[in-house]
């Protein structure tokens, strides 16, 4: 489908078309109507940065699942290796028995991970699982039971990881208590912080938040497992924290004797143009958790931890499918694919959106911001570009206007659009992405 004539989207039917219309309203009798679907897309074939539909229309895939298939829609050497796998050896359980694949890995993501020093990876089967796999391994190796996360962070929606998602209360709603000794801290907003745009302000109010206010009225530090924190916020709205606030963040935990757990499942694995986010502001977490992007959709997870914090002992945590072999190998052709050419390529067609878009705050009058590492962007709307007001709306007019021209955009946050394309697409795709969504919100502002 990917080829040099065929990069950019193609419609042939109303949307959706007769066949997608069908298997949504299947879909409607079936499945659980707790998933949030922003436009009626039914795919059948992806390949590239292009996913076909089951009537044939062709879309630009800028929300790639989810910031998930970083090497595209089914990379030749992905699905090569996939195929490979599959005829050789299924399932085996890495809990119980040993097989080269997993080891291999490990040692690549140990060697990558931030920090010199020896390191351990566990694996499981999808972001939560491995933050869930933090949250224990803190708790077993510090002794101690409580946990700082942050507002506006998404962690997952297994009721661990839950009790700290701090990102919209529907995710939390009737699902009665959860972990008890999870303070939430606010985070520094460098958009909204009370004190405006300046990073720095944002760094030091939240941190005096957390020294001056949280450990002096409502916990001791020495009684915190660890802080949790995405070094850039996906859900939350692709916000990132300034680099002196994860620093600052860093000493306060070492002072303490604090894990720093970053939650890279979104930022991670290349997409913001290094390996991790955590590289830009120059910090080693204790334990980072990835997902996502690390095996181009298969399901694997990974919480990658310094060799002395991961001490537990046999039994202690386990899972039946965390590390598939099929998983594990679609995951080394994925970092083979990414250290090869597509994290340098995240960077160079980031940084050309952001320069085609740098004028956008003067150009639309609903565009609030524009920010991000790589090909990790947010773009917030607001009613007003001097009160900030949030326009959600607005937003999704822009995202639905979006699909109707072959565009797939996806929301993060109340009012922000994301752009988390997959990291081998070309500039003729990025600067086809950005003309249409110019066109998109200039349709949406003239509506209003
Ligand atoms: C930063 C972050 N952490 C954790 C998760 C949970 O991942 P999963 O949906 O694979 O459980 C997500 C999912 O969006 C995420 O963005």
């Amino acid at each position: 489908m990917q080829t040099a004539e065929h990069k950019l989207p193609h419609l042939i039917t109303a949307l959706p078309g007769p066949q997608a219309s069908k298997i949504i309203e299947r879909d409607r009798g079936v499945i659980s109507p707790s998933y949030t679907r922003d436009y009626p897309l039914v795919a059948r074939r992806g390949r590239g940065a292009l996913v076909e539909d089951v009537d044939g229309n062709v879309f630009l895939d800028f929300a790639a699942g989810i910031a998930v298939v970083a090497t595209g829609h089914c990379h030749p050497k992905v699905v090569a290796a996939i195929q490979r796998q599959a005829a050789e050896l299924i399932h085996m359980s890495g809990t119980d028995f040993y097989y080269p694949g997993m080891v291999e890995l490990g040692e690549k993501l140990a060697a990558i991970a931030p920090g010199a020093g020896p390191k351990r990876v566990y694996f499981g089967n999808s972001g939560t699982e491995a933050i869930e796999a933090a949250l224990k391994m803190a708790r077993y190796h510090t002794r101690r039971d409580k946990f700082l996360a942050f507002y506006g962070c998404f962690h997952g929606r297994t009721l661990g990881s839950l009790s700290l998602t701090a990102s919209k209360a529907v995710q939390r709603k009737r699902f009665g208590s959860l972990l008890a000794g999870v303070f939430h801290a606010p985070y520094p907003d460098t958009y909204r912080g009370a004190r405006g745009v300046r990073p720095e302000y944002a760094a030091a109010d939240a941190l005096a938040h957390i020294e001056d206010e949280l450990f002096k009225r409502i916990v001791d530090p020495e009684e915190i497992a660890a802080v949790v924190i995405e070094p850039i916020q996906g859900e939350g709205g692709y916000m990132a924290a300034p680099a002196e606030f994860l620093r600052s963040l860093e000493r306060l935990c070492r002072k303490h004797g604090i894990l720093l757990v970053a939650d890279e499942v979104q930022s991670g694995m290349g997409r913001t143009g290094k390996w991790w986010a955590a590289e830009h502001a120059g910090i080693e977490p204790d334990i980072l958790c990835t997902a996502k992007g690390i095996a181009s959709g298969l399901p694997l997870s990974a919480a990658i931890a310094r060799a002395e914090v991961m001490d537990w002992k046999a039994g202690a945590h386990a899972s039946t499918f965390g590390g598939n072999p099929v998983a594990i190998a679609a995951s080394l052709a994925t970092l083979g694919v990414l250290e090869d050419g597509a994290i340098a390529n995240a960077a160079r067609i980031g940084e050309f959106i952001l320069q085609r878009t740098a004028d956008w705050r003067e150009r639309h009058t609903t565009v609030g911001d524009i920010r991000g590492k790589g090909l990790m962007i947010g773009i917030e709307f607001v009613r007003d570009q001097r009160t900030r007001e949030r326009a959600p709306e607005l937003r999704n007019r822009v995202i639905e206007a979006a699909f109707r021209k072959g565009l797939l955009l996806l929301g993060a946050g109340e009012n922000t659009l994301r752009i988390c394309p997959p990291l081998v697409i070309d500039e003729e795709q990025a600067d086809f992405a950005v003309r249409t969504l110019d066109a998109c919100i200039r349709e949406a502002e003239s509506a209003l």
